[in-house]
């Protein structure tokens, strides 16, 4: 497929579906957040191919706590597992990380690894690689408004703009959500205002190269 000429600078993705995919192979739903982390991969790699300078993606939600508390602590496990055997690679693709999401309730192994991959990627600028882990667009609209309290500021929209999660960013021109919802679920509520809204059925383990360009041919018509 030919690429389309109009490309979006920054795109973001809500990754849904891991579940449904497992539970239709029988599987536990942990699998389906594993081949969720190589759907990942492979994205980063066709976003930087395609010479789009941000990705976002919603990783772990606020209100995602209250799954079972075995998927939780499969979740955490699978975070510490590709903090520790994927952030080499993407070092090396040229991806600067961020982990954007409050940290203080996560463990101190999850934020040292949230830390390292930050540290030692900073210097990259072939792709910005957003993941939103334990992030709530509500979360971040007032840990903003704390920081500008806590500071002594006036609380308008460009202070508050810029006291953002992501104000490292532009905002986003795209926002994806796979596995067929129809609803944004807290994603980036402030930062989403003038986005483009694309939803398609495929489920996040699904989703690849292909279905990409198709939504970046949605995204350029
Ligand atoms: C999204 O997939 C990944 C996370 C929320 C961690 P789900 O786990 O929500 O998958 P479904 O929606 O149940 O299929
Ligand atoms: C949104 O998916 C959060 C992530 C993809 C991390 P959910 O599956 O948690 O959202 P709801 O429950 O369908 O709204
Ligand atoms: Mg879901």
């Amino acid at each position: 497929m030919a690429l389309p000429a109009v490309v979006p600078r920054h795109i973001a993705i809500v990754m849904d579906g891991n579940g449904r995919w497992a539970s239709k192979r029988f599987l536990p739903r942990i699998a389906g957040h594993q081949q969720g982390v190589e759907a990942l991969k492979r994205i980063v790699r066709a976003c930087a191919k395609h010479k789009i300078a941000v990705l976002t993606v919603f990783a772990f939600s606020s209100e995602n706590w209250s799954r079972p508390a075995e998927e939780v602590s499969g979740l955490m496990e699978l975070l510490a597992m590709a903090l520790s055997k994927e952030v080499s690679q993407l070092k090396r693709d040229g991806v600067q990380l961020h982990f954007v999401g409050a940290r203080e309730t996560l463990s101190d192994r999850v934020k040292h690894g949230f830390d390292s991959a930050e540290a030692s990627t900073a210097e990259n600028n072939t792709l910005v690689l957003n993941v939103c882990f334990n992030y709530g667009g509500r979360w971040d609209m007032v840990q903003a408004a704390k920081r500008l309290v806590h500071a002594g500021l006036a609380i308008n929209e460009d202070s508050l703009a810029r006291s953002m999660a992501l104000a490292h960013c532009p905002d986003p021109d795209l926002i994806i959500r796979t596995g067929g919802e129809t609803r944004i679920s807290n994603f980036l509520l402030w930062q989403a205002a003038y986005s483009e809204l694309y939803f398609c059925d495929v489920l996040w383990p699904d989703f690849d190269e292909g279905e990409l360009d198709i939504a970046l041919q949605a995204y350029a018509s």
